[in-house]
């Protein structure tokens, strides 16, 4: 039996010497020191032995556990400051790297789409205003014709904080503070992020990116609403886009219209994004209400205006053929380096 202790020892030496990883370490722990490993094994054997040999086998049988256990430990050791060593070497940070040794980011595709328009917009003349994520219920509803108890709300809904303070639903809330910073004739755009409590899948978010507009100033018509959209769509897709003008309610613009474009993903023929209509909500839009324009301290007599929001990721999601707006949202560098 010293002989098989023997040879469990030069068995055990050998495997060691192979270990790389700790979970390796593990299960030689537990192939020879486990409750079924091989000393132990040995050990259950003693009971037939004579009581004189009993001693000496045991005696050794612990002797090798406890040389196996001291040897597993310093292994132990080895692997996890090799492992520190490792991680150290590849994740430090060397801020004097410059540019050219180190791999730089990008903007991500909705930001990039953002400055797009934006560009587009302050060609025509506009401004780009701002506005807080975080709004109160007069600029995200009360102010744009949606008041308390009105049905429109139940579309939109959000995060309430406790003092009363919401997310904004939409960058509609924008208009107002354009309406009561700026002295008509004017026209802007705001873009920003915007939340709503939505049961997430292939075209909704919790969190997703609007872009608003607004004009205002005397003799404001549906003709140069429409000219105004069809002039900025030709420019965002570098080609002439089918759209289709519905009627649509929004509380703050009358009329109102839903501008369709047709589905980029499908060529119109059907599918996931287009909810299989081949044709994709893209913006929203309307003559602005009077009782927003009064909201606005706007003179509705002298002034009218238009109004339209613009879906960003949806369009980010036509422009690349992304079939999925969780993506957008996923943080994953294999999808966003697509577009470095
Ligand atoms: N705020 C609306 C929404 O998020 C979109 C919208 C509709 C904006 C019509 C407008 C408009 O400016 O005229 O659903």
């Amino acid at each position: 039996m010293l002989n098989e202790l023997e040879k469990i020892l030069n068995n055990f030496k050998t495997k060691v010497s192979e270990v790389k990883t700790l979970i390796e370490l593990d299960s030689l722990k537990v192939e020879f020191t486990g409750k079924k490993g091989l000393i132990t094994d040995v050990l259950k054997k003693l009971k037939d032995l004579t009581p004189d040999e009993r001693g000496k086998v045991g005696q050794a049988a612990n002797k090798i556990k406890n040389e196996i256990l001291e040897k597993l430990s310093d292994v132990k050791q080895g692997i996890e400051e090799a492992e520190l060593n490792e991680k150290i070497a590849n994740e430090w940070i060397d801020v004097t790297l410059n540019k050219s040794e180190s791999k730089i980011g990008a903007l991500h595709p909705v930001s990039r789409i953002q400055y797009e328009i934006e560009d587009i917009f302050t060609s025509m003349g506009f401004e780009i205003l701002d506005g807080p994520h975080c709004e109160t219920d007069y600029y995200n509803f009360e102010a744009l014709n949606i008041p308390q108890d009105h049905p429109a709300r139940d579309m939109q809904d959000t995060f309430y904080f406790e003092n009363g303070a919401i997310l904004r639903t939409h960058t509609s809330a924008i208009q107002v503070r354009g309406m009561k910073k700026l002295k008509p004739p004017f026209r802007v755009i705001g873009p920003g992020k915007v939340f709503r409590v939505e049961r997430t899948d292939a075209s909704h978010e919790a969190a997703f990116h609007q872009l608003e507009g607004m004009v205002v100033g005397e003799d404001i018509t549906v003709a140069q609403l429409i000219n105004t959209m069809k002039t900025l769509l030709s420019e965002i897709f570098k080609k002439d886009v089918d759209v289709r003008l519905r009627p649509g309610f929004f509380p703050f613009v009358e009329p109102g219209f839903e501008l369709d474009i047709s589905c980029l993903i499908c060529g119109s023929k059907g599918c996931s994004v287009c909810g299989q209509t081949g044709w994709v909500e893209l913006m929203p839009c309307g003559m602005v209400h009077p009782n927003v324009l009064k909201a606005g301290n706007i003179d509705t007599e002298k002034y009218s205006g238009f109004a339209f929001g613009l879906g960003l990721d949806r369009l980010v999601m036509m422009k690349y053929q992304i079939e999925d707006i969780r993506h957008l949202h996923s943080g994953d560098l294999r999808f966003t380096g697509q577009f470095a």
